[in-house]
């Protein structure tokens, strides 16, 4: 047996467990692979924060899915959205006539994923949807039609699962509150 120990980076308190992360995604994966059954979509991550809830999802879609990503970025390194985006590098895929599914870690004011949704459509897709770990309904600023949704969290800043503070804490396993008095 090894000796190794995993090392602990513990920060925040914890919101959702990786066991109640897993058992959602699971539920995700499942109807997502029956809604799509006849139309395998390309499935988008918005990154840097989609990536390890993309990474769990597709792994638990049993249809032919494609993947592509898109890096975007809000201006500076704040923890409250400027509602101005930067496409730092886009899709390497040809997405028209095909369905999108984006795969977002969290929805807050709505603003990024706004931009992301009206860019795209000028691409012709044959449809938009969106797949949210996180939703932070209580500050959306802009309606955005919600297709698939983990978890509805309350108004405090996370991080872990992919979710930074000022590029830290991604690799958390879990996803923990960060309260402002915390913040290193
Ligand atoms: P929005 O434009 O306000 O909806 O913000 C969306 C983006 O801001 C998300 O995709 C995240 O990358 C980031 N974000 C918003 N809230 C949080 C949070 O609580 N923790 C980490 N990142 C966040
Ligand atoms: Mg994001």
């Amino acid at each position: 047996m090894s000796t190794l120990r995993r090392p602990k980076l513990k920060i925040g308190k914890v919101l959702l467990t990786k066991e109640q992360i897993a058992e959602r995604i699971e539920e995700l994966g499942i109807r997502i692979s029956k809604d799509y059954a006849d139309n395998p979509p390309i499935m988008v991550s918005v990154l840097k924060g989609g990536f390890i809830f993309l990474a769990d999802l597709v792994r638990a879609i049993d249809i032919p899915i494609e993947i592509d990503f898109m890096e975007v970025s809000s201006y500076g390194n704040g923890t409250v959205s400027s509602g101005v985006v930067r496409i730092l590098e886009d899709l390497s895929l040809n997405i028209e006539e095909r369905h999108i599914l984006i795969v977002e870690d969290i929805i807050d004011t709505g603003h990024t994923l706004r931009y992301i949704i009206d860019n795209l459509e000028t691409r012709h897709p044959k449809s938009v949807k969106i797949c949210t770990l996180l939703d932070r309904r209580g500050r959306r600023e802009v309606e955005i039609p919600l297709d698939y949704v983990g978890f509805v969290v309350p108004d405090k800043f996370v991080i872990g699962y992919g979710l930074d503070l000022a590029q830290k804490y991604r690799n958390l396993p879990y996803i923990g509150i960060i309260e402002e008095e915390e913040i290193p």
